[in-house]
């Protein structure tokens, strides 16, 4: 497909002594359609040229020489150029794409490079909670993204496998363990004795001194700890599992933390060697002051126990030997923001090469907030997320009982609008803003919502079943002029840009953002333009059109998680 941006940052290279790739870069799209499709900023000229950014637009709109098939004119507003691309060649050319691509937007910028993406990471024994539940949807979209541009990805469940609260959890459980039965709902029991062990450690130091030898044990490979330590974590993924299963989420390594538990010795070697590593009351810590972090990165506890960003150093050695990653991107929420400072300043300190500590990068997100307040454990605002996602579907389920009763397959179509009504909230905004959790609103089918995006696409496809397919060759993209037509063109065209700018802000809100802009461009051609007319022309082409948002629709649904049925 013609590539409009190089086409015109060719042209303008060959009369300015600038290499094309540089003048891409420049080039924008405008925010006013009355600015043309693409401007080119002469003010990032004036410099060099020593003029005024009107006069090199001048100067350059003379010299150049325009492709007419391509560029039906260009237009001088201040200091920049503004390019109107043929519509009628742009109509053609994507359509084109779409019809011959099976995976249409994808490319391959990313060949050669390996992104390891760090999400989910929920914490054994404890409720998969509804900020594990964001990580998993934002991280797994990345994921899809990244693979979809070409990146050799690896998706890692960094899971909180190991620390110190497990030498508890097995004191609770050698003390009352045929108390509760654990095999039936292991979180909830296990969530259970670990209160009233943190409990009782409070009021006897003998018993905390028991958890602390129990995990020196477990540490140590001692037999029965460990094995109870199995079977917490066995139990614990089994749950998580149900979790995964409804998301459909996959990840190519379960390495958790207890994973590292033997590499790192070889940190605490390498920091010591560094001279950084020093003693503070009892811990062992590396100061950051002087990195502009107030708060030093504690490597090793008073105890002698390693922390949670010692193991994360440990996960970046080992990363970056397994995994040669150009990029390492960690998925939680904004909460740790200072601890990924921290842990990405030490690990310049591991003699990595450059390459590896330039590429790690936190992806922070906001918090979910009911529309009563924050949802957390600790005040007792418990939602279990596997309640949670079946209560989505049985939602979606009486909704679609309402519009639709005579509507087959309605279980198998509620999970899909139920799981992508909760998918699509946690990715409609900037990852970073607080989220609110109302069911209303994530169910509504006329707002910004998964549900609108499928029931438009379940539109393109009746639509599709009542007319029959149309061939490319059917379509005269002559007839596809009207704006409403051209809107959804141009939608189609960026699609790729929209993945590449995904992928350069790790941000997938924007693709949710597209797929609304999408639904809402097809609604209003398809509520201002008949489809089916008399003339045959016309109408095959706004069916392929037709054709193509769906297609484009479900292409990107699916890379954001969300499963698209035919019928709702
Ligand atoms: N288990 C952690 C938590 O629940 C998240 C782990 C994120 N990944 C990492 N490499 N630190 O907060």
């Amino acid at each position: 497909m013609v590539d409009f941006k190089q086409e015109i940052a060719n042209i303008i290279s060959k009369v300015v002594e600038i290499d094309a790739k540089e003048l891409k870069e420049y080039i924008e799209i405008p925010k006013d359609v009355k600015n043309g499709d693409y401007a080119f900023p002469c003010f990032r000229l004036a410099k060099e040229l020593k003029k005024a950014p009107p006069a090199i637009a001048e100067e350059l709109k003379e010299k150049i020489q325009i492709n007419k098939e391509l560029i039906e004119k260009i237009e001088i507003v201040g200091g920049y150029l503004n390019f109107y691309i043929s519509t009628i060649k742009l109509t053609g050319e994507v359509l084109n794409e779409i019809a011959k691509q099976p995976k249409y937007g994808a490319n391959e910028i990313g060949k050669g490079k390996n992104i390891v993406i760090d999400y989910s990471a929920p914490n054994i024994a404890k409720p998969f909670h509804i900020g594990h539940l964001r990580s998993t949807v934002i991280g797994a979209a990345l994921y899809n993204i990244y693979k979809y541009l070409g990146y050799n990805v690896t998706g890692i469940n960094h899971l909180g496998d190991y620390g110190t609260q497990f030498g508890k959890l097995i004191e609770g459980y050698r003390l009352w363990g045929d108390e509760y039965d654990i095999d039936k709902s292991p979180i909830e029991e296990l969530t259970k004795i670990y209160i009233r062990i943190n409990q009782l450690c409070k009021e006897d130091e003998n018993v905390l001194q028991a958890c602390r030898d129990n995990f020196k044990k477990l540490e140590d490979g001692d037999e029965y700890c460990v094995s109870l330590w199995t079977k917490f974590r066995e139990l614990s993924l089994k749950e998580f599992q149900k979790v995964y299963d409804l998301l459909g989420s996959k990840f190519d390594s379960w390495n958790g933390e207890a994973f590292y538990s033997d590499k790192m010795p070889e940190v605490i070697s390498i920091l010591e060697k560094t001279g950084k590593l020093i003693e503070s009351q009892g811990a062992r810590i590396v100061d950051l002051e002087d990195k502009g972090i107030n708060t030093p990165c504690i490597i090793e506890k008073t105890n002698g126990s390693t922390t949670y960003a010692t193991r994360d150093l440990a996960a970046i050695l080992y990363r970056a030997r397994n995994y040669d990653f150009d990029k390492a991107l960690y998925v939680t929420s904004y909460e740790q923001v200072l601890h990924f400072k921290q842990v990405f300043e030490v690990a310049k300190l591991l003699g990595l090469d450059e390459k590896y500590t330039k590429g790690l990068e936190h992806v922070p997100f906001g918090m979910v907030l009911l529309p009563t307040g924050k949802m957390s454990t600790r005040e007792g605002n418990i939602v279990k997320l596997e309640d949670l996602l079946e209560e989505a579907i049985s939602r979606a389920k009486e909704i679609i009982e309402q519009k639709n009763p005579s509507l087959p397959n309605k279980d198998e179509i509620s999970k899909k609008v139920g799981i992508g009504a909760v998918i699509f909230n946690d990715l409609a905004n900037s990852r970073v803003k607080d989220e609110i959790f109302d069911w209303n609103q994530i169910l509504n089918f006329q707002g910004e919502t998964g549900p609108y995006i499928q029931y438009t696409y379940v539109r393109t496809q009746s639509l599709l079943e009542k007319t029959g397919n149309v061939e490319i060759e059917d379509v005269r993209a002559e007839l596809l002029q009207d704006i409403y037509s051209q809107n959804i063109v141009k939608l189609l065209y960026n699609f790729t840009d929209i993945l590449e700018q995904v992928t350069e802000k790790n941000e997938p809100s924007i693709l949710s953002r597209y797929l609304i802009d999408l639904s809402k461009a097809y609604s209003a051609f398809y509520n201002e333009n008949k489809i089916m007319v008399e003339d045959t022309e016309m109408k095959n082409s706004r069916i392929y059109l037709t054709y193509a948002v769906g297609k484009v629709l479900k292409t990107g649904a699916n890379l954001l998680g969300i499963e698209m049925p035919d019928k709702m």
